[in-house]
């Protein structure tokens, strides 16, 4: 450890200029500012997604097209496909981000290629670059509710696409009427979730542990909400499987994180052993619910039932949602 850095009371070593704040304002502008070559790398990633599913839509391979075949044009529907490669950026890096959690707040590694120091600033930069793309994600799909509502007035058009992509509950077609709320889910407590780390002296240190917990319900709404109404894995073809598959490390290190905690506070001793019996139930079903995620995502893989639906021969013309008229 170097004389300009001191460990916070996770263990965190916070830089000098970091320090000084006790508002947690500096602190937060300094993670800004190393979370720019994450967020940098997070544009390029977004950029080859958008270009690869922008290619598929123009050869007429997009399984986006096959759900919806009036969108078989990628000039006009640039800003749904861009909305659809920051969807899966921001998937990505909410993955990385949890994963660099779990390895935190698991079993200690023996060895790593990083400092845990190292591991911890990106966590917080990846989780900061995560909550970007999720709401570039939500913005690009309402600015294409803009583009698309066409037969209403400006301030109704706004207000309609405003409305279908964040206010829970409004958006009132097919799947995306559950799809649509458990994305909000996510963004909506992604936000508060990662920025309180930046208010922990205010709140308190065991307040925020407890409640940056929850940040794992953010990553299953993400993943539910994929599964759910990705187009691209809509089909119950190997893309979708690879998605399940990618569940699996986090799963594991999520059971491991459970049963053998960094801190040792959160142990699960004998039954009575200084933990209250309903917390002490808690605490057990949490590690066998976690254990039973994971043999419920070999059984999804091994057996290839994975809620995919079936490619149909002929498939009748839909849209999004019915345009809004006056
Ligand atoms: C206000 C919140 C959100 C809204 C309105 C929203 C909207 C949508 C819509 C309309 C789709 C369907 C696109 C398609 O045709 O595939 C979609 C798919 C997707 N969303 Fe979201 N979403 C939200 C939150 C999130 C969050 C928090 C994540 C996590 C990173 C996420 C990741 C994805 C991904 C990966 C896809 C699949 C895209 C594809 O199949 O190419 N979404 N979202």
């Amino acid at each position: 450890m170097t004389s300009d850095t001191r460990p916070d009371e996770d263990g965190a070593v916070t830089p000098a200029a970091q320090r000084r704040a006790p508002g947690g304002r500096v602190a937060l502008r300094g993670d800004l500012r190393a979370a720019l070559p994450d967020a940098t790398a997070a544009v390029v990633v977004t950029a080859l997604v958008f270009a690869f599913l922008y290619a598929r839509m123009g050869s007429g391979a997009s399984d986006t097209v096959a759900v919806m075949p009036f969108m078989d044009d990628p000039g006009t529907y640039w800003m749904y496909l861009l909305s659809q490669a920051f969807g899966w950026s921001g998937l990505l890096w909410a993955w990385g981000t949890v994963m660099l959690g779990l390895l935190l707040s698991g079993p200690r590694p023996a060895r790593l290629p990083v400092s845990r120091q190292v591991l911890e600033r990106w966590h917080r930069t990846t989780s900061l670059t995560t909550m970007a793309l999720m709401s570039a994600h939500a913005l690009m799909f309402a600015a294409e509710l803009v583009r698309y509502e066409t037969k209403v007035a400006w301030a109704e058009r706004l207000w309609v696409a405003f409305a279908d992509s964040f206010v829970p509950g409004w958006y009132d077609s097919g799947t995306g009427r559950i799809a649509i709320p458990l994305g909000q889910g996510a963004l909506y407590l992604a936000i508060p979730l990662g920025l309180l780390f930046y208010v922990r002296h205010r709140i308190g240190a065991n307040t925020w542990r407890r409640l940056h917990r929850f940040v794992i319900v953010v990553y299953v709404l993400s993943v539910w909400h994929t599964l759910l109404y990705g187009t691209n894995v809509w089909y119950g073809e190997w893309p979708r499987t690879a998605l399940w598959l990618l569940q699996l490390p986090v799963a594991v290190l999520l059971l491991l994180r459970l049963l053998k905690p960094a801190r040792r506070a959160e142990k699960l001793g004998p039954p009575g052993g200084g933990t209250a019996r309903p917390a002490w139930w808690a605490r057990a079903a949490g590690r066998a619910v976690a254990a039973a995620v994971v043999v419920g995502l070999i059984a999804v893989v091994v057996s290839d039932r994975d809620g995919g639906r079936d490619r149909p021969a002929h498939q009748p013309a839909t849209a999004p949602h019915a345009q809004e008229t006056d």
